[in-house]
């Protein structure tokens, strides 16, 4: 799990104030939390966008995509975080504001990409929203809450593979991630409208990789098991009210553990790298289910037989 300190800022920030975007470079400081030395290579010169990169799996994927070679923009809706991530992250990291269930910013986003670097060669559809958690009951569900939770998990999505897609396709290859969940495989693991979006996921990944794949475009998702972000902590606060965060947090990690290990970001962030690196080349129109097998299987409600002595 990585864990953050407050850094302490060297210079001023030098903010481009036409285009919102936070310059790479523009922020020297003391990176606790984030070890900026160790470049490992596996995406050595790539050029990354992480949508919902300020946070939680994107951070902790922007990370490594650094150590491994790539330059990353955070695109993100939260401007304050994201500046402070792509501070944190150092001089391989850039920011812009962008909300993914506007077209326009996602087509601003990879154009950033496009003229700041000549290229883009990772898009990481990431960004999600859970949706309410209450009313639990299809009969009460509010279909403009629903909506809410389409625009950002399954529009936006959408929007970052399209204009992806614009600038990939024409050069002959790209690799577009998007996040699905485990609450894309089974039902009952979230509420119905963030269940639906991210069951349209790996549906979407196929639809679009069985076109792009021609172009020498890979598209590819990522299922994570439950991790204690914001997010997930924000949402399991109101099924455990009086918790504090470190007690969800417990709660969370309990739940699928896996030979004493549990789901940390960095697992979704190593998958992002495998995906995305030269070695997943052959590799499209998959769902990278990482859930340490919790939808491998269901029990059945007997007891199972006890193995013979000596078997
Ligand atoms: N944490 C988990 O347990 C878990 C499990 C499975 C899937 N996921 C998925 O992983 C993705 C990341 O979630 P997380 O757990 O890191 O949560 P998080 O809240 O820490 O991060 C989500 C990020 O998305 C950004 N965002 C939200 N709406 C946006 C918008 N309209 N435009 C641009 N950015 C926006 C937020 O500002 C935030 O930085 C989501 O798609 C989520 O559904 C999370």
């Amino acid at each position: 799990m990585l864990r953050f300190t407050p850094i302490r800022l060297g210079k001023l920030l030098l903010r481009d104030h036409t285009s919102g975007v936070l310059h790479a470079g523009d922020c020297v400081g003391t990176r606790a939390g984030f070890s900026t030395g160790c470049r490992g290579g596996r995406l050595e010169g790539k050029v990354a966008i992480i949508t919902g990169g300020a946070s939680g799996l994107g951070r902790a994927t922007a990370h490594e995509f650094i150590r491994q070679g790539a330059k990353v923009i955070i695109a993100d809706n939260k401007p304050e975080i994201g500046r402070q991530t792509a501070c944190e992250l150092g001089p391989q990291a850039q920011f812009i504001a962008c909300d993914v269930r506007d077209e326009r910013q996602v087509a601003d986003a990879v154009d950033f990409a496009v003229s700041h670097h000549k290229k883009l060669d990772i898009m990481y559809n990431n960004a999600g929203i859970p949706g309410p958690i209450f009313p639990s009951s299809i009969v009460d569900l509010d279909l403009d809450s629903f909506d809410r939770v389409m625009d950002v998990n399954i529009r936006g999505t959408v929007a970052g593979i399209k204009h992806a897609a614009r600038v990939m396709v024409p050069v002959g290859s790209g690799c577009i991630l998007c996040t699905a969940s485990i609450s894309g495989i089974l039902g009952g693991l979230g509420p119905h409208s963030y269940t639906v979006s991210k069951f349209a996921i790996p549906g979407l990944v196929k639809s679009v990789s069985s076109e792009l794949s021609r172009h020498g475009v890979r598209v590819n998702c990522i299922s994570p098991f439950a991790i204690p972000t914001k997010f997930v902590v924000d949402q399991f606060s109101g099924l455990y009210p009086g918790a504090d965060p470190a007690q969800i947090s417990e709660i969370v990690k309990g739940m699928g553990e896996l030979g004493g290990t549990t789901c940390e970001e960095s697992d979704v962030a190593w998958a992002a790298v495998y995906l995305s690196s030269d070695e997943a080349k052959y590799v499209t129109g998959h769902n990278l289910v990482v859930d340490g097998g919790f939808t491998s299987s269901k029990r059945l409600a007997m007891p199972m037989p006890m193995p013979h002595q000596g078997d």
